[in-house]
């Protein structure tokens, strides 16, 4: 269904993606790892057309979805919903109109600009809220909620667009261990529920391995790895992480491990 073949991408005298080939026969959870810089985020990009290729092609359902343009790049810009590790939510306007935001490009400017939402439109936004756990802060500001409620607000307006892959940078890179986990398992979730294909940008070895089907290893723009979680051995790892830089397993590992007594501690406290 997803068919990556050569895909490259140039700055200047960096190569960000360097020939990246791979395939995905069915809708699943994928995880890419590597050091930063090693083009994680460049490829995201160049899936959801951000920014655009050097060369290959990114094949979905047939389409080659880099030569898309205009209205059809719009359509399939929503067929592939974004998430950010900054959430990129507007701070100071309430949480459902955030979540609306997922339908702005099927609406009207005129629509848009006076901020007029379609009624069953609303109601969707509420139970996809409902869905995540987080109806109650319907009403409130962005701002006043906590990252990980912010990000799965977020999550919320990507579902909006009724995407069929979602793409998430570093999804959980400036949350503590506790909303790790639950922006984590709500991206399992949908995987599992929706059957909607998730491919996660993640920094720590051990949520790829914990959440995902399949992990994909980047060095330098190359993917040096492509298996399962079980194949992603320490020897893997290093070779993804590169031996003399800071590689360790404490290194790559979150504390979602110690997910378990941060719980604990929070339950002492309350
Ligand atoms: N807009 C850009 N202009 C120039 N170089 C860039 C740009 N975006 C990324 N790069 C370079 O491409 C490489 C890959 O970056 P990136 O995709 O952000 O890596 P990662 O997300 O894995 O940290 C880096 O060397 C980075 O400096
Ligand atoms: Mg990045």
């Amino acid at each position: 269904m997803l068919s990556v073949e050569s895909v490259t991408r140039i700055f200047g005298q960096n190569i960000a993606v360097d020939h990246a080939t791979f395939v995905v026969d069915r809708p699943a959870m994928i995880g890419i790892i590597g050091r930063s810089g090693a083009g994680k985020s460049t490829f995201l990009r160049m899936m959801n057309r951000l920014t655009d290729a050097t060369s290959g092609i990114i094949r979905f359902e047939g389409r080659n979805i880099l030569e898309l343009q205009g209205a059809e790049k719009r359509a399939w810009q929503s067929q592939c919903a974004m998430i950010f590790q900054q959430f990129n939510l507007v701070p100071r306007m309430d949480v459902v109109s955030n979540v609306l935001h997922g339908t702005l490009n099927r609406r009207s400017t005129l629509a848009s600009v006076f901020n007029l939402f379609p009624k069953a439109d609303i109601h969707r936004a509420i139970d996809i809220l409902e869905r995540l756990g987080i109806a109650e802060q319907a009403p409130k500001r962005a701002e006043a909620l906590s990252g990980g409620q912010q990000q799965r607000v977020a999550i919320a307006r990507a579902l909006m667009q009724d995407p069929k892959i979602i793409l998430a940078d570093e999804p959980i890179a400036s949350l503590d261990p506790m909303n790790a986990q639950i922006v984590m398992d709500t991206l399992r979730r949908i995987h599992e529920e929706d059957g909607r294909m998730v491919i996660a940008n993640l920094h720590t070895l051990d949520t790829a391995r914990r959440y995902c089907d399949r992990v994909i290893g980047m060095r330098a723009g190359r993917i040096v790895f492509d298996g399962t979680p079980e194949q992603l051995t320490t020897g893997v790892a290093r070779d993804i992480y590169g031996a003399d830089e800071n590689f360790s397993e404490a290194a790559t590992s979150t504390s979602i491990e110690t997910l378990e007594t941060a719980a604990y501690r929070e339950a002492m406290l309350a």
